[in-house]
């Protein structure tokens, strides 16, 4: 993981802005709280299915690794050319038993472990409605994370949007329908589900059923571009009381505060709305994340670094520097318009 990690984050063609982007990919790890990437410590049901696929084929191998490597060993041992022997051993031409065994084994053991992936497969995927099911529609971008709620919105034909911070409630099975707005990408948060691949042109489903509460980590898990390796995955699973808090705060218009409202006015008057949307304002860009209620994110940046003032100022002054290559170019605000564009976005609770 953190080999993946590491080969991943640097573009070597330009090293300096490799390292620089290494830097913040293990701090915004770390901006949450727990780093724990583990595929042996899951909290979901497939996550348990691959592990449990995983120790099966182990098992299965290691035992035809100890038993051919025994062979041999015991064949060169016993065997040995002895130092007084001058006599060729008793040449033997092929045994029918022997030959049916090794054909008809492996072939019983690979259809086994057929029908176990196939198995696990599904799993990973889920089949039909589990009840009471959360829907969720993941959308890929260069470089980061869209959640449609659909089963919430201001009207049913219009989910509620989010970016780059999934909440779910604890114990409740969540339907992951997944897209692609433009390359390949992968959706992968190895404690609570499998891998898969996220397609333009294509749904594909995963689901999961977090077991317990907390923060659980990912990433991207196909290359998509130079900054594939800071396309990080954050899924917050909350008890179903802060789930439905949290749910009732993003599906409120942006707050309107009468003190920010010539900052506001700024924001709105500038380039940013061609991409953003702040709901409850003229801002209705669909190009970039939704930063309607940005503040009630922890972190910046499709998890990249902490979310606060200082963080928020640089990304606003200069995108490139903290994410080289990203789609959100560089606005040339002078530091006056960057602090009132921070003092309207920090409103966005
Ligand atoms: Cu998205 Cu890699």
């Amino acid at each position: 993981m953190i080999l993946d990690r590491l080969g991943l984050s640097v573009s070597w063609g330009d090293l300096p802005a490799g390292l620089g982007t290494l830097v913040p990919s293990f701090l915004g790890a770390t901006a949450g709280g727990s780093e724990n990437l583990n595929v042996f410590d899951p909290a979901s049901p497939p996550a348990f299915a691959i592990r449990g696929l995983f120790y099966l084929v182990l098992g299965i191998t290691g035992v035809i690794f100890v038993l051919v490597e025994g062979m041999i060993v015991y064949s060169i041992v016993r065997f040995r050319r002895q130092n007084d022997s001058t006599e060729e051993p008793p040449q033997i031409y092929g045994s029918k038993p022997i030959e049916v065994a090794w054909t008809v084994a492996p072939i019983l053991i690979v259809f086994v472990l057929f029908l176990v992936t196939v198995r696990c497969v599904n799993d990973v995927r889920g089949q039909g409605e589990p009840k009471d099911a959360l829907h969720v529609t993941v959308v890929g971008h260069q470089w980061w994370w869209e959640y449609w709620y659909t089963d919430f919105g201001p009207d049913p034909k219009q989910p509620l949007i989010v970016a780059n911070e999934l909440h779910i409630p604890v114990d409740r099975p969540v339907v992951l329908e997944l897209k692609s707005a433009d390359v390949i990408h992968s959706f992968w948060v190895p404690r609570l589900q499998g891998k898969t691949d996220v397609i333009p042109g294509r749904a594909n489903r995963t689901w999961l059923q977090a077991d317990r509460t907390g923060l659980f980590l990912g990433q991207c898990a196909e290359y998509c571009g130079s900054q594939h390796a800071n396309m990080m995955l954050r899924v917050y699973v909350d008890t179903p009381e802060e789930f439905s808090t949290w749910l009732d705060n993003q599906k409120k218009p942006a707050v309107d505060e009468p003190r920010v409202r010539a900052e506001r006015d700024f924001f709105l008057s500038q380039g940013c709305v061609e991409c953003h949307v702040v709901r409850g304002t003229p801002a209705r860009g669909t190009f970039g994340p939704d930063l309607t209620h940005l503040m009630s994110r922890d972190t910046l940046v499709t998890g990249v670094v902490a979310n606060n003032q200082t963080t928020l100022r640089d990304w606003v002054a200069d995108p490139q520097t903290i994410k080289p290559g990203c789609l959100m170019p560089d606005m040339h605000l002078t530091r006056s318009e960057v602090e009132r564009m921070v003092a309207y976005l920090l409103t966005l609770k």
